[in-house]
């Protein structure tokens, strides 16, 4: 079962928006459009493991907008691909499996390009599970 973290409720380099519909919670983080903008969630973990996580997202252009998934300050996933979605309302998700330690961690994600990020609904986390080998 996943947790949920909405960009809203993390820190978001940019503005919480509303104007695209098909988001989840109150809004999505529209990060500024340049190199390092980021979103950053604080996610509790009951134990260490390997968990999936996934970015609910949408890119309303034909670019892709990568950014560098991070976890407690390393990059996990270097410039990871967040391709069009064909609008600003479709949304979609970008999965992959992490480490995290008990406790708080912070997961990080930050465009690679002068673009930006793409538009970041949420965070989602799987519930730990020691049979997930990790991709990183
Ligand atoms: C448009 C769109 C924004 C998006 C931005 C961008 O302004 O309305 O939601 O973030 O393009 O290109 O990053
Ligand atoms: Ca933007």
């Amino acid at each position: 079962l996943a947790t949920d973290y909405e960009a809203e409720n993390g820190v978001c380099q940019g503005t919480i928006d509303s104007n695209h519909s098909g988001y989840s919670g109150t809004g999505f983080c529209n990060t500024d459009n340049a190199v390092g903008a980021a979103v950053e969630w604080t996610v509790n973990a009951a134990a260490a493991g390997n968990v999936a996580i996934s970015v609910r997202y949408a890119n309303g252009t034909t670019v892709d907008r990568p950014a560098d998934i991070s976890v407690n300050g390393t990059v996990v996933a270097a410039a990871k691909s967040f391709a069009g979605t064909g609008a600003w309302t479709t949304w979609t998700n970008v999965t992959l499996n992490v480490g995290l330690v008990a406790g708080s961690n912070k997961v990080r994600l930050a465009a690679t390009t002068a673009n930006g990020a793409a538009n970041i609904d949420r965070l989602s986390v799987d519930a730990p599970s020691d049979t997930q080998a990790p991709t990183i």
